[in-house]
């Protein structure tokens, strides 16, 4: 790791954020929450995970803003899924006694820290980022346009790694390129100014990128019904999964045959979930009985069902039990907290980072 050699005293900081947009799913919890969880409970590390409020902004769409039309951005509902998201948090298992919980809006010396990283950004790596490109053309899809912070989106990632001088970034695989980008950043810095920014390394148990149970592209909050929520009962798991689109590529095996029509599962999204939650058993079951059509697709869907649902039943319990008024206040306090403590590291870094530039504060 090549930030180890610069500075082996200290422990190593491990970040990761989250945009509050609504309840987790199991696309947020395979690909990344399951391990700050770990990584906090090691003990090893200092960890620090965010909302990234200011991130989540960026699905305001400047096109509609020009024509005069509101964004459909209701600030009651965002302060809301903040709160919610430190229930969520805190009910996959982290411990904000372990771990720092805070919101990115609270410490402002990181949007200053971006504005030093955009200026050794060139433009054209910015708008050849996939995120980028894909957020853009979706948003053009539906007839409206992306607005500037779309753009400098991953200088803020970058500001909110570096800003803590962060090792390790527990993310889902869609964003190993920002923290390529970030990486990129603290070198540049480095070489200009002198050692600052350790370079982050991305941390993954495994590559994981969740489907959508729809066939929709990546599980995400924009397609509820491809999405399975920390908050959705057994039978919604079922429900979801019993409709879930089967085939990514080879017509689907038809219901009322299915004895006469094996499968291939390697065209199958339902199948991929196996190597998501199942075991080897499990995977192996599902594909011999689709191959020799000794299972159903119902029977096959279903076992995913109870799969997701073991993983997801004690989070769910603990997440409803939070949610009382003392919880939602707790959670603020917890943001409040841990707000205070991760500003006061940000300024010391932010403030060394602009006197090795040569704009201290006068
Ligand atoms: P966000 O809110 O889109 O997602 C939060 C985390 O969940 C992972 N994830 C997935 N992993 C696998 N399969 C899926 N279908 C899936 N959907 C989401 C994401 O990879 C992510 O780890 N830009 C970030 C937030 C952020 C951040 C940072 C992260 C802002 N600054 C600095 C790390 C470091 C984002 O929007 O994540």
């Amino acid at each position: 790791m090549e930030s180890q050699a610069q500075d082996s005293v200290r422990r190593l900081i491990v970040l990761s954020g989250i945009r509050p947009t609504g309840p987790l799913h199991l696309g947020n919890h395979l690909g990344a929450v399951r391990d700050w969880v770990d990584l906090t409970n090691r003990g090893e590390y200092d960890c620090y995970f965010f909302l990234a409020n200011l991130h989540m902004l960026t699905t305001r769409s400047a096109a509609l803003h020009t024509e005069g039309k509101k964004s459909g951005v209701d600030p009651k509902e965002l302060y809301d899924d903040q709160v919610g998201l430190v229930l969520d948090l805190m009910a996959a298992g982290i411990d904000p006694n372990k771990a720092l919980i805070y919101a990115q809006s609270t410490i402002p010396e990181l949007t200053e820290l971006m504005w030093l990283l955009a200026t050794f950004t060139p433009v054209s790596r910015l708008e050849g980022m996939h995120h980028f490109k894909e957020k853009k053309g979706k948003l053009e899809e539906e007839g409206v346009g992306a607005n500037a912070a779309l753009l400098t989106y991953p200088v803020l990632m970058a500001a909110d790694i570096l800003g803590v001088q962060a090792d390790i970034i527990p993310v889902g695989e869609d964003q190993n390129a920002h923290v390529e980008y970030a990486r990129d950043m603290a070198r540049a810095f480095n070489r200009e100014y002198g050692d600052l920014f350790p370079v982050p390394d991305v941390w993954q148990t495994k590559a994981l990128r969740v489907p959508s149970i729809d066939c929709s592209g990546k599980m995400g909050k924009s397609h509820p019904e491809g999405s399975v929520f920390y908050t959705d009962s057994e039978k919604v798991i079922r429900q979801k999964f019993s409709r879930a689109v089967k085939a990514t590529a080879n017509p689907p095996r038809t219901q009322s045959d299915w004895r006469n029509d094996p499968g291939d599962p390697a065209t199958c999204n339902v199948f991929s979930f196996f190597d998501l939650v199942g075991s080897s058993e499990d995977k192996s079951w599902a594909e011999a009985g689709c191959r020799g059509a000794t299972i159903s697709c119902g029977e096959c869907k279903a076992r995913v069902a109870v799969l997701v649902n073991e993983i997801m039943a004690p989070i769910r319990e603990r997440r409803l039990s939070l949610e009382t008024d003392i919880g939602r206040a707790q959670a603020v306090e917890i943001l409040h907290e841990g707000g205070k403590k991760a500003r006061g590291r940000v300024q010391e870094i932010v403030t060394r980072a602009k006197e090795m530039v040569g704009i201290p504060a006068f």
